[in-house]
């Protein structure tokens, strides 16, 4: 992902436009174009990072971000935001075996920090994670301290956690591809933790994840990091309860979502952002071959054409 000059992020909204059958007025272009600019600016910094919690993550250079959040901590993120939220631990002490399916392996702290808190609830446990990864970076920071072994293990020898009933699988290339070739495997669990949706839109679109659907029991839970509206607004598409996980490090909190299993309800004021935001509409990918420009000039011409319901709605008093 390179960052597109100005008259590309103009073009992609043109044609998409004239593809849909879509007429802008200037005002709903610029407006457009000012969202897509802001979306794809980033901070030039990259390298490794300490973040507050004293654990490293990495900023990766094309996407322009961080691999974990650096003011809530790297190591607290992965526990408070993907692993305590999604349930594991409590199933843990009833399962004989849990799967997970881990979206974006990244550095492996979320892997590396589910297995460690799994074992340390029940030793027996067996665990089966399939993680997708497009590209593994060069050098990883390793964690330190209690979750040190099993990172250590899942990047220099994962055939030896076998011993211990951990069954680790890395499969590289676009998870839009990839996610095909998976076979015969339900998650109870769902890490979906790529890059942020306005930068990596194409593991977000609606399309993506009814794809992550077909491989969740439907007791399993998805939990992630993000509040995005448009996120949101796919998952209930597609079917399943959304809900909030706790805020960390900032004010927002993450998303869980599930088909069936109980989970927290999203509060009165992020559903009404749900129902009145023009933001809230799935971006599509509906070959799952887009690229990213073209994902996100498709949802922003979504977002105008939403914005267009709801001032009629409102001028009409619904
Ligand atoms: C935020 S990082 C993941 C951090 C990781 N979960 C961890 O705990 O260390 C996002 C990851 O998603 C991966 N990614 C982005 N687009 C992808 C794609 N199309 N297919 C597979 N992986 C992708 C990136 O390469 C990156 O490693």
């Amino acid at each position: 992902m390179s960052l597109p000059v100005k008259t590309a992020l103009k073009d992609a909204l043109l044609d998409t436009a004239s593809e849909l059958g879509v007429n802008l007025s200037d005002k709903e272009f610029k407006s457009a174009l000012a969202d897509l600019n802001r979306w794809l600016r980033r901070e030039a910094q990259s390298g490794w990072v300490q973040t507050r919690d004293g654990s490293l993550t990495l900023i990766h250079e094309e996407y322009g971000e961080p691999y974990h959040s650096v003011t809530a901590g790297a190591v607290r993120e992965c526990v408070d935001k993907f692993v305590k939220p999604s349930g594991i631990l409590k199933k843990a002490r009833e399962l004989e075996e849990i799967s997970i399916l881990d979206i974006g392996f990244g550095l492996g702290y979320n892997v590396a920090v589910a297995l460690t808190l799994l074992k340390e609830v029940n030793r027996n446990i067996c665990v089966r994670i399939i993680s997708l990864e497009k590209e593994l970076p060069n050098k990883v920071p390793p964690l330190q301290g209690q979750f040190g072994n099993y990172h250590g293990g899942l990047l220099e020898n994962p055939d030896q956690l076998r011993d211990e009933g951990i069954s680790f699988e890395l499969m590289l290339g676009d998870a839009r591809k990839t996610i095909g070739s998976i076979g015969n495997f339900k998650a109870d669990v769902v890490f979906h933790d790529p890059f942020s949706p306005y930068r990596n839109p194409e593991m977000w679109t609606y399309d993506f994840l009814r794809c992550v659907k077909e491989y969740m029991k439907e007791e399993g839970v998805w939990v992630s990091y993000t509040s995005s509206l448009s996120v949101r607004s796919s998952l209930y598409e597609l079917g399943f309860k959304v809900g909030s996980s706790e805020p960390v490090g900032r004010k927002r909190g993450g998303t869980v979502a599930s088909l069936k299993a109980p989970i927290k309800p999203l509060n009165k004021n992020e559903k009404q952002k749900l129902l009145n935001s023009p933001y809230a509409c799935p971006m599509r990918d509906p070959h799952l071959n887009w690229d990213y420009l073209r994902i996100l000039a498709d949802y922003r011409l979504r977002v105008t054409l939403r914005e267009r319901e709801l001032s009629s709605a409102r001028r009409k008093g619904i």
